[in-house]
């Protein structure tokens, strides 16, 4: 390869990762003479729902590099992904590698970069949850601490940045990749077949969607959420699309009798008839963070059954409501927003569909010299 063109390396591992690579590959291709664009795949998520469907969905090309590493623990998931990454990196000697939002994947090669000198970039930094028991808030921490460019979705993870001390000249406020997905495949969104192929009528049901192990790996903490959604679904459909953590959860802890006939589970859902789902939807209970974004673009009310969010201004400024794990509490916001009381949100600053952009103007500035 012409040695004047500089090599970036993009991680993707879980599923919320892919829409927030995806607008910055497309983006880079504007480059091409100037920026080689690559995206390794660690395997963090390997299931075709979990995984090669947004490949597929999104239009993204098969990833450069395959990690092919699976299910663990914590220890064994981000030591694989370590390993196999370190390889890729010595063979391909990347200019900058670019990691996104909170998965091991995204600490465990941000790590290894750093420690062979290559400069890192992380899209959707500065975001705490302020709980060090999320195994999210410990990987947020340790990449924005290594990270050489910190890209940032929203005004508290400019704030928190700073307040850590971080030099001003590596943080770049450029909004938020996912809502960038989100506009960029607006009218695919429209055109599912969803809603008829699940006989729903739009801003006539409930889509829930649960798979924090602080709401899943606790058999009394996911019973308690499994009868919240039957109370509701008895009214109105209820649409249940089943991460396969909490799938093997209900099935662990003996909880199959909690589900009611009334929940309609499915499988997990593709990117285009989620976000369908979603825009159509009445009200959105999750624990989901890309979920509190996206429906907050969307004007969708969302019940967040967690005690804090790392994206506090889905709930200043947007549609969303921290229930916490009190499932009383959480009874009582959805059903003042079923009587028609729920707030109208904003659509934060900088969400409008051309982060990447500024992201790919920011590293092409960074590596090309003028
Ligand atoms: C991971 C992320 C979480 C993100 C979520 C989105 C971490 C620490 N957690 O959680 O931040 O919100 O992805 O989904 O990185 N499994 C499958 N098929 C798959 C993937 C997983 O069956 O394709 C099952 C396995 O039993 C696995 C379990 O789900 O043990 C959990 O997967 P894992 O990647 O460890 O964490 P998530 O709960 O998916």
């Amino acid at each position: 390869m012409n040695s004047n063109i500089k090599k970036v390396i993009s991680v993707v591992g879980a599923r919320p990762n892919f829409m927030k690579i995806a607008p910055i590959h497309f983006e880079f291709q504007k480059y091409k003479d100037k920026i080689h664009h690559l995206i390794c795949h660690t395997g963090q998520h390997y299931d075709e729902k979990m995984s090669k469907i947004f490949f597929d969905e999104l239009g993204l090309p098969a990833p450069d590099f395959y990690l092919g590493i699976g299910s663990g623990s914590h220890a064994v998931q981000t030591a694989g992904v370590m390993v196999a990454f370190e390889k890729i990196l010595l063979e391909e000697k990347p200019d900058l590698v670019i990691v996104a939002g909170d998965v091991n994947s995204t600490i465990a090669c941000s790590l290894v970069a750093k420690k062979m000198h290559i400069p890192v970039a992380h899209v959707e930094a500065g975001l705490r949850s302020w709980d060090r028991e999320m195994p999210e808030e410990i990987n947020r921490i340790l990449t924005d601490a290594i990270s050489d460019m910190l890209f940032v979705t929203e005004d508290s993870g400019l704030e928190n940045l700073r307040r850590e001390g971080v030099d001003a000249n590596k943080i770049f406020f450029t909004g938020n990749v996912m809502i960038d997905s989100l506009v960029n495949n607006a009218s695919l969104i429209d055109r599912s077949p969803v809603l008829k192929d699940l006989q729903l009528a739009p801003g006539g049901y409930i889509v829930a969607t649960i798979h924090r192990p602080s709401n899943v790996d606790k058999a009394e903490s996911l019973a308690g959420i499994l009868q919240l959604l039957n109370k509701y679904a008895k009214g109105r459909k209820v649409i249940f699309p089943v991460h396969p953590r909490t799938r093997s959860n209900i099935k662990n802890f003996k909880l199959e009798n909690e589900v009611s006939p009334d929940l309609i589970l499915t499988e997990p859902i593709g990117y285009i008839d989620f976000l369908n789902l979603v825009k159509n939807a009445r009200l959105i209970v999750t624990d989901s963070g890309g979920i509190q974004e996206e429906s907050t673009y969307l004007g969708v009310p969302c019940v967040t059954l967690r005690d804090n969010t790392e994206r506090p201004v889905t709930v200043t400024k947007g549609t969303n409501y921290l229930a916490g794990t009190d499932m009383a509490k959480a009874d009582r916001i959805i059903a003042d927003v079923l009587d028609g009381n729920a707030k109208k949100g904003v659509i934060p600053e900088l969400w409008d569909g051309r982060a990447a952009q500024r992201i790919c103007q920011a590293v092409y500035k960074a590596l090309v010299p003028s």
